[in-house]
């Protein structure tokens, strides 16, 4: 144990130098040539175990830093990294209360707390590995309240179609493959120009597949949307849901924070008409990844949906049953992931996230206001939550191709040249720059010189 402490120092203190670039990584090719990766009949050294993790640490590109703007998390979030490490090394699993005692009571509290901010009075809930299995398990809950059946029987002749809007993620396309539904009876709902499902165009969308013979059952609304973070109406997207009797989950795995903030949580008003919430805390929360959770308004969905098998063995009926968690999720052995998310949260409590959010607001709106003062840079969308959609386009440019390209050649010229770690995304037929602020060590500083420098390179690239 104490060899192992020594690495992590060396890791902390030597191999990950503060001035290192955001991204240091050569072509996968390039790479495999470096690395040391095969793996042979006889063991190796501590020498080559060490050099292994430099070189994985190297080649990482480095999220904690501010220059990282390309995913839907940066920096770090200390409290969570220390409940990760601490994690690993007592090695719980979740399935049962006795494996996990601890771990389980935390992950409770966690759940009462998130539905308090969603708003379901009696909710229930259970973690996952990501967004994407909350997900899956909003359309399995779904899909067992329409079909109560096809748990045990299958389709029996239906046909289920599932409805999100034309923004949405591309874990509905997996969840409808996965579940059977059948990834053609996922329908994207046409959003309005702000990347907003259109309520009327969800309407008409059910009844069109009612008309068709097709069983209605499931509506997916985003709480922040991956490329430009809008946030679909839920008031009048739940009436919708309501006339046709389905199903309402919201995917808030980017946008659900927002609720930590008073002055913000406007922006996802009515989440407690949903029926079931996706919540990541390993994005705008910061912890390290997996920590996400799938939020339930109705107690005992999760159980009567997810259950079956391990009774004779796992799952006793000892004292403890009522808090085994095993029977609500669709995982056996589960990483206990409440421990880094309880931490941080006991650290920051619920007004350290909502200053968070309120802080990167307020630098969201200053890099807008950067943008549109910049002669050549526009921005692609409203920026109500923490993603800044734009692009460099100059005068004599319209050719919509010609911009995609680029705006693509900016994002790789700032990587080459050491520069911040950002990426492209395209909305609405048009291609910009993504920025995702969701590190609260990026000050107005950093964003004046990101935004100067897509500027300086974009004039450059235009004028070869
Ligand atoms: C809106 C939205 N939902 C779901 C997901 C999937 O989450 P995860 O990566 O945790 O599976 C993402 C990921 O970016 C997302 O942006």
């Amino acid at each position: 144990m104490q060899d192992n402490l020594e690495i992590l120092s060396r890791a902390i203190k030597q191999w990950i130098p503060e001035d290192r670039p955001v991204s240091q990584a050569p072509p996968a090719k390039e790479l495999e040539q470096i690395l040391d990766l095969g793996l042979t009949h006889e063991g190796a050294d501590q020498a080559t175990l060490e050099q292994a993790i430099r070189d994985y640490l190297h080649y990482n590109p480095d999220v904690s830093q501010a220059g990282f703007f390309k995913l839907l998390y940066s920096g770090q979030n200390k409290p969570a990294l220390l409940g990760d490490w601490i994690t690993s090394l007592s090695n719980a699993t979740m399935h049962t209360y006795q494996v996990g005692p601890v771990a389980t009571l935390m992950e409770l509290e966690l759940i009462k707390q998130w539905n308090a901010l969603v708003g379901f009075d009696q909710g229930e809930g259970v973690m996952v590995a990501g967004g994407s299995q909350a997900n899956l398990i909003g359309m399995m809950l779904a899909r067992h309240k329409a079909c109560p059946d096809y748990k045990t029987k299958g389709a029996q002749g239906k046909t289920l179609v599932a409805y999100v809007s034309d923004q949405a993620h591309y874990s509905g396309e997996k969840a409808a493959n996965v579940l059977g539904i059948g990834t053609d009876n996922l329908i994207s709902v046409e959003s309005d120009e702000a990347g907003r499902m259109k309520p009327a165009a969800l309407d008409a969308a059910i009844e069109l597949s009612k008309a068709e013979g097709k069983t209605p059952f499931y509506v997916c609304l985003t709480a922040g949307t991956t490329v430009v973070g809008a946030y679909d109406p839920v008031a009048e997207c739940s009436d919708v849901a309501k006339k046709h009797d389905l199903w309402l989950h919201i995917d808030g795995a980017w946008g659900g924070p927002i609720l930590f903030s008073e002055q913000h949580r406007h922006l996802l008003a009515n989440s407690h008409l949903a029926d079931s919430f996706t919540w990541d805390a390993h994005k705008l929360m910061n912890v390290p990844l997996t920590a996400a959770v799938i939020l339930v308004k109705h107690p005992g969905a999760l159980k009567a949906c997810c259950s079956g098998g391990g009774g004779d063995y796992l799952f006793h009926a000892d004292e403890n049953a009522d808090y085994n968690l095993g029977e609500r999720s669709i995982q056996c052995g589960r990483r206990a992931d409440s421990l880094k998310v309880w931490l941080s949260w006991k650290a920051a409590g619920n007004k350290g996230f909502s200053d968070k959010i309120d802080y990167l607001q307020q630098i969201k709106n200053q890099c807008v206001e950067l943008v549109e003062q910049r002669e050549g840079l526009e921005m692609l969308a409203p920026a109500v939550y923490q993603n800044v959609l734009f692009r460099y386009r100059p005068e004599h440019m319209t050719d919509e191709a010609q911009l995609r390209d680029l705006n693509i050649a900016i994002c790789a010229e700032m990587r080459r040249s050491g520069g911040a770690y950002i990426d492209y995304a395209r909305f609405k037929g048009r291609t910009g720059i993504r920025l995702i602020l969701a590190n609260a060590d990026v000050t107005s500083e950093h964003l004046t010189e990101l935004v100067d420098n897509c500027q300086r390179i974009g004039r450059e690239l235009a004028a070869k």
